[in-house]
This record gives structure tokens, C-alpha cells and sequence, in this order.
């Protein structure tokens, strides 16, 4: 039987990759009928709101969305798709998998760990207010029912994908009623998986050791703000944001997307690489219980990026992005021929 995904191209690159992601998964042969539907500016310019209710709909309605990168815009005016989505959607847990590419220089070979990061609380609650004029104040928010979700996540990933241990990052040296909250749940569910060993490690600390040494890490568990700065401190570790996969899963529903954003610098000349968005899209598969086809995807792009000539200019290469996305389905095709 097949399955629908909602395809939501977004703005900048965003058309570029999906372009290249849709094309790729297509050509694994697993029947995909994709629902399309416009955010960021394109629906502005369409609906006058970046993230109109038919794309909710849409996701709603399959359970499964690929979704490429939306601007925000700075200062007044509209809220980030990003966040609406993951509230409407309550898509609480954001799933990173960072490793180290064949024919990608990084400082370090054999990553290989996974970022989990709570998704709907903490300081992007969004909720400031002026006490006086000069004195601003944000809420940090932290509920024992997000923390122990988040955690829970954590560990059935890890078994479920045989991992060895979850790190919990916090800083509840200084944040003891928010962070310690957080702390007390991860070590609540800890106790539940004894199979999955369990350590904590400061935010800081964190930062520095995986920069030092990122192969002790396995899977990673923090709250949102922490989490958002060391996924991206984590795809510097293995090649950049154009290699980095993402997805944002909630109880109903997921959105699989790349770490990078709309990049308007190199958007409309060819120049994006695809490949983040493209694995995102085999974590989709995985996801849709499309394991041979998601591992198909991975491996082709592995053997892309191994023979080493066709690669964008941000992993040192000239190849455009639909030289990547030609190599990717070819490899595939290949693969099956
Ligand atoms: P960005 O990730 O778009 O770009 C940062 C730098 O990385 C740029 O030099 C860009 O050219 C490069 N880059 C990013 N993706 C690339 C790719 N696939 N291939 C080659 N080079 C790539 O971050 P920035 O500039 O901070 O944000 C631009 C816009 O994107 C903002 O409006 C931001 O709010 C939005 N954004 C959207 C996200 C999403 O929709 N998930 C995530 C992050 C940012």
C-alpha cells in the first residue's frame, strides 16, 4: 500500500532540495503520493499568512510531512513557521542524527550520536514582556510532563536503535528548580530502561567535550535552547549544515526537514546541497516502516559523496544541486538495475 506525505517546499533553497529529496525517494520505488502544499513566502504571497490552515491540514491529514526551510522575517510581523508548526502540532521531540560522511573532511572521524531535544518549552515559549521600559523578562517554562516525554523518547530511541547511552545536558548548577526538574525526570525514566546506561553532564562541559571528543556521545538529551545551539555546534563536527538530517515528532504526527535554514544568499542559483534534506527524507522512509528503501537512500548517497567528484561548492566541490540529486537517483537505479 501506498503512503501520503504532505510536500511543503518552503522558500529560499527550500524548493532546490525538495526538488532533489523528492526525486530521490521516488526513485527508491516505494509508492509515495505527495500532497503538496505552500509555506513561507509563497503563501504570503498566495494567502497573506506564511502557514495557512490548509498545510495544517494537509499534515494532519497524512501524519507525515517533508518539509524544506522557511524565512523568517526579522522584527515585527510574522511568527516563525518553524515554531507554529511544532506547537500546533505538538511535535515535541527534535531528532538529530549526526555522523561523519565518507568524503567529508571534519576534525573527526566516527561520529556517530544522536540529538534529542525538547521541542515545545523552555525559554522559546516565547513569552517576554517589559516590567519597566529597559528591564525585559522571559519566562523559562518547564513542565514535569514535557520533561518526562523528552525523556521517555530518549531511551525508547536508544533501545530501539541499539544505543548505549543517553547524556542528559543541563546547567542546574544556576537554573536548580528548571534544570533540576528536567534533571529529575530524565534520572525518573533512566530507572525505567536500566538496559540504557545514563550520565549527566553540564551544558558547558558538554560543548567542550564534543569538541574534543565527540565519539564518547551516543545520544544526547536536552531541553530547547541548549539543544537548538548543540545540534548546530554538532553539524559543524561532521561537515556542516548541508549534511545534517532532521525530524520533529509528535504523538500524531512528524516533519521531517533539514537543520539549515532558507540560506537567501544562494537560493535560486543551484548551489544548495540537498544532501541534508535528502536523508531527512530516509528518516522519513524509516519512519513510514520503509527500512530497506531508507537504507537504499543512505547508502547511495555514501557512494556519492565517496567517489568524491560531484559535491556542492560548502563541501569544497562544484557540483550543482541537481548534479547531486542526478548522481543520488542514478546511484539508486543502479543499485536495483
Ligand atoms: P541558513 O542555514 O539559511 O544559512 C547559513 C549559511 O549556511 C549561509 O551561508 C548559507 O548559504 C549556508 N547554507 C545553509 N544551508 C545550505 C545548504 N543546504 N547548502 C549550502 N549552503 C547552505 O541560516 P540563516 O542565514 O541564519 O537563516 C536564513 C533564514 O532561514 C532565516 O529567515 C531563518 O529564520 C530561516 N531558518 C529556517 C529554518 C527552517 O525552516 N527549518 C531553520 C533555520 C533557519
Amino acid at each position: 500500500m501506498g503512503h501520503r506525505v504532505a510536500l511543503l517546499p518552503g522558500d529560499g533553497i527550500g524548493p532546490e532540495v525538495a526538488d532533489a529529496a523528492r526525486a530521490v525517494i521516488d526513485a527508491t520505488g516505494v509508492a509515495i503520493e505527495w500532497v503538496e502544499g505552500a509555506a513561507g513566502r509563497p503563501a504570503i504571497e498566495r494567502e497573506g499568512d506564511p502557514l495557512p490552515e490548509s498545510v495544517f491540514a494537509a499534515i494532519r491529514e497524512t501524519g507525515t510531512a517533508l518539509k524544506g526551510p522557511v524565512t523568517t522575517p526579522i522584527g515585527g510581523g510574522f511568527q516563525s513557521v518553524n515554531v507554529r508548526l511544532r506547537k500546533a502540532l505538538d511535535l515535541y521531540a527534535s531528532v538529530r542524527p549526526v555522523r561523519t560522511m565518507p568524503g567529508v573532511p571534519t576534525r573527526h572521524e566516527r561520529v556517530d550520536l544522536v540529538i534529542v531535544r525538547e521541542n515545545t518549552e523552555g525559554l522559546y515559549a516565547g513569552l517576554e514582556h517589559e516590567v519597566v521600559p529597559g528591564v525585559i523578562e522571559t519566562l523559562k517554562i518547564f513542565t514535569e510532563k514535557a520533561c518526562l516525554r523528552i525523556a521517555e523518547y530518549a531511551f525508547t530511541l536508544a533501545r530501539r536503535d541499539g544505543r548505549r547511552k543517553v547524556t542528559a545536558a543541563h546547567k542546574a548548577s544556576i537554573m536548580k528548580m528548571t534544570d533540576g526538574l528536567f534533571l529529575d525526570c530524565c534520572r525518573a525514566v533512566a530507572a525505567r530502561h536500566p538496559d540504557v546506561g545514563y550520565e549527566e553532564i553540564a551544558v558547558d562541559t558538554l560543548c567542550m567535550e564534543l569538541v574534543l571528543d565527540p565519539t564518547r556521545f551516543d545520544v544526547v538529551l536536552l531541553e530547547n535552547l541548549y539543544g537548538d545551539i548543540v545540534s548546530d555546534l554538532c553539524a559543524g563536527l561532521v561537515g556542516g549544515l548541508g549534511v545534517v538530517p532532521g525530524a520533529n515528532v509528535g504523538a500524531h504526527a512528524a516533519v521531517f526537514e533539514a537543520v539549515h535554514g532558507s540560506a537567501p544568499d544562494i537560493a535560486g542559483k543551484n548551489l544548495a546541497n540537498p544532501l541534508a534534506l535528502i536523508l531527512s527524507g530516509a528518516l522519513m522512509l524509516r519512519h513510514l516502516g520503509e527500512h530497506a528503501a531508507a537504507t537504499r537512500v543512505v547508502d547511495a548517497t555514501t557512494a556519492v559523496l565517496a567517489a568524491g567528484r560531484i559535491r556542492t561548492r560548502d563541501l569544497g566541490g562544484s557540483a550543482g544541486t541537481t548534479d547531486v540529486r542526478d548522481a543520488i537517483v542514478a546511484a539508486l537505479r543502479g543499485a536495483t538495475a
